[in-house]
């Protein structure tokens, strides 16, 4: 395995909305590398502290970035182990930045002939009056966010208002999407190639962050109940927006299918959770591979 004789850092916490998710993603890859006798520590980016100074003083010469959400997973932290000659797991500057950034992703997805949901960007002093001729239900979200935080799914015309002001308050421009009925797939890609898929049933209206990580009672189904045809076309749209994006390594593309059984790529997660019970480990120990061996692997992966 590469990396056996260099100092791991796992980055994690970081400074972004999913702090508290990125200490448990940070926490289990820790624990893992440990049982694969490592030579690991466990790097908290808490607000305040220098990032620099803190990868330096731990003596990292490898970064396992469990970082999640904006900034951290979008190019910045992925910029700055280049600037320190440190490899680093996950995509790239570039394809990182794309990933976060909802719109330009949507751009580079419609220009490569990848499936997603049709949408609209909301301008600065646009209200709710400015979609009376958008049908409903539609969905209003922050363009560069994460965890479905900021993401309102509106019923009612009553409710835009709201909804807008909501992702107004988090990073990035304001879009609106197609709603999409029907059901969530997540792919798992690792090492540039499908692993495998869950599909999500929410207890709660949509996959929101309650239902992400406070809640027990969503169904996960592995592989997920799609007829043969329907699955391959949505693992083939998600490797193809994992590529358009230009990602490496790893990644957990989210996929709405509708009823008709067609897939429309949502956001492609370049830093996907990693807790043991996580999506992309449900999904590589359906595919034979456990926890640690794929916090290797990621490992093994970094660039
Ligand atoms: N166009 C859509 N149609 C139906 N559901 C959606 C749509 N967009 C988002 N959702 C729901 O909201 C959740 C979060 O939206 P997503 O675009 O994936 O943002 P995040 O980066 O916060 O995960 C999705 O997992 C899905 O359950
Ligand atoms: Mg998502």
């Amino acid at each position: 395995m590469p990396f056996r004789n260099k100092r791991i850092a796992v980055l994690m916490g970081g400074i972004s909305a999913e702090r508290e998710v990125s200490l448990g993603t940070g926490a289990g890859v820790l624990a893992a590398l440990q049982s694969r006798d490592y030579d690991v520590v466990g790097v908290d980016w808490a607000p305040g502290t220098s990032l620099p100074r803190l990868l330096e003083d731990a003596g990292a010469q490898v970064v396992w970035n469990a970082l999640h959400g904006t900034p951290g997973e979008d190019g910045s932290v992925q910029g700055l182990c280049v600037c320190l000659g440190l490899p680093c797991t996950g995509s790239g500057v570039l394809a990182s930045a794309l990933a976060m950034d909802k719109v330009a992703s949507k751009r580079i997805f419609e220009s490569h002939g990848v499936p997603t949901p049709a949408w609209r960007l909301l301008a600065a002093t646009d209200g709710a009056d400015a979609l009376a001729d958008v049908p409903l239900p539609l969905v209003v979200k922050p363009s560069n966010e994460g965890s479905s935080v900021g993401v309102s799914i509106v019923e009612d015309r009553a409710a835009l208002a709201d909804a807008i002001a909501l992702a107004r308050r988090f990073h990035g421009p304001v879009l609106v999407e197609e709603y999409i009925a029907g059901t969530e797939v997540f792919v798992g890609i690792l090492d540039d190639a499908v692993l495998g898929s869950v599909e999500v049933r929410p207890a709660t209206k949509f996959y929101d962050y309650e239902a992400k990580y406070k809640r027990t009672d969503t169904t996960y189904l592995l592989p997920p109940e799609l007829p043969a045809p329907v699955l391959a076309q949505v693992e083939a749209s998600a490797l193809e927006a994992y590529r358009a994006l230009g990602c490496t390594g790893h990644a957990r593309p989210d996929v709405r299918v509708d009823p008709q059984g067609r897939g429309f790529v949502l956001e492609v997660n370049t830093l996907p959770g990693m807790t043991a019970t996580s999506l992309l480990p449900k999904i590589a120990k359906q595919a034979g591979i456990d926890y640690a061996t794929l916090c290797e692997r990621i490992l093994a992966s970094a660039r």
